[in-house]
């Protein structure tokens, strides 16, 4: 019988599609699981511990489905979830599967992104608070000045689909104003929530042109096809079928319908309860 192996993609809603959209595009022969936690999103204002309690439950539900390796597609969960759940969770659960994030990608490269060594990040509260891009920067580039700023506002609009309403552009010139104030040498911006990217074309019509800013899809596409070169062992586990499933612990009929305008094409979902 044909293993069946998926890679597991998670992300508290819908956001975590921009990532796996990326996946798809550059690793197609691979299977794709992709879980939304959207019945419980958003959970960028959560509590540590609830966020790594809802974080550990999806991770176990993809391990329940076969995947050997989960990518956790959500900033959030990655700051407040993944460590615990790396050292703690897994070598209780199964020693071989393997759970990654997006913050250390990011952090790795972005070093070599800006000339002015002043980096900024809009991110959810949580993941501003948990103060993990600092410390994955610092460990890469500790040259580097962050600056952050959390908009709470930014993923609900987002998930209720006025990321491309004119409400939107008052939140988004508040929060690009607030970040610019902390510097005004910033040259480049991550945007450290996977949710972030369908407000790109509204955040570079506030921002000054000089400035860079960077999605992660890419990035975080880069570092799973590195990460597979280097561990074989995990690759020859993943199967490659060209499989696509998606799951959500919300209305399947509103999940279809928004994510499609997140990963660019139709999506069939199927509901599960968690
Ligand atoms: N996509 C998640 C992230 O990258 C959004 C978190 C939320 O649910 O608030 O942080």
């Amino acid at each position: 019988m044909q293993k069946q192996f998926p890679i597991g993609v998670f992300d508290s809603g819908y956001g975590g599609l921009t990532i796996l959209k990326e996946f798809v595009a550059r690793m197609p022969e691979y299977d794709f699981i992709y879980l939304g936690d959207n019945a419980r999103a958003p959970y960028g204002n959560r509590s540590f511990e609830t966020v790594y309690e809802y974080t550990l439950e999806c991770v176990q539900q993809l391990f329940d489905m076969g995947c050997r390796l989960v990518i956790l597609a959500c900033n959030t969960a990655s700051a407040k979830a993944l460590r615990t759940i790396q050292q703690h969770d897994l070598p209780a659960i199964d020693s071989q599967r393997r759970v990654l994030g997006v913050i250390r990608p990011t952090s790795e490269v972005v070093g070599r992104l800006t000339a002015t060594y002043q980096v900024g990040i809009f991110a959810t509260s949580g993941t501003v608070n948990s103060g993990s891009y600092e410390i994955e920067i610092e460990k890469f580039s500790p040259h580097i000045r962050v600056f952050q700023e959390a908009c709470p506002m930014w993923v609900p609009m987002v998930e209720y689909n006025e990321f491309d309403k004119p409400g939107a552009d008052y939140f988004i010139q508040q929060h690009i104003n607030r970040l610019l104030n902390k510097s005004d040498e910033i040259d480049t911006i991550i945007l450290g929530c996977t949710h972030y990217p369908l407000l790109l074309p509204k955040i570079k019509q506030y921002l000054p042109p000089h400035i860079k800013v960077i999605a992660q899809g890419e990035i975080v596409t880069d570092s799973l096809m590195d990460y597979l070169q280097r561990h074989p062992e995990m690759d020859n586990m993943c199967s490659k079928n060209k499989s696509l499933s998606f799951f959500t612990t919300d209305s399947t009929t509103i999940f279809d319908e928004h994510a499609a305008i997140f990963f660019g094409q139709e999506v069939h979902s199927v509901h599960i309860h968690i």
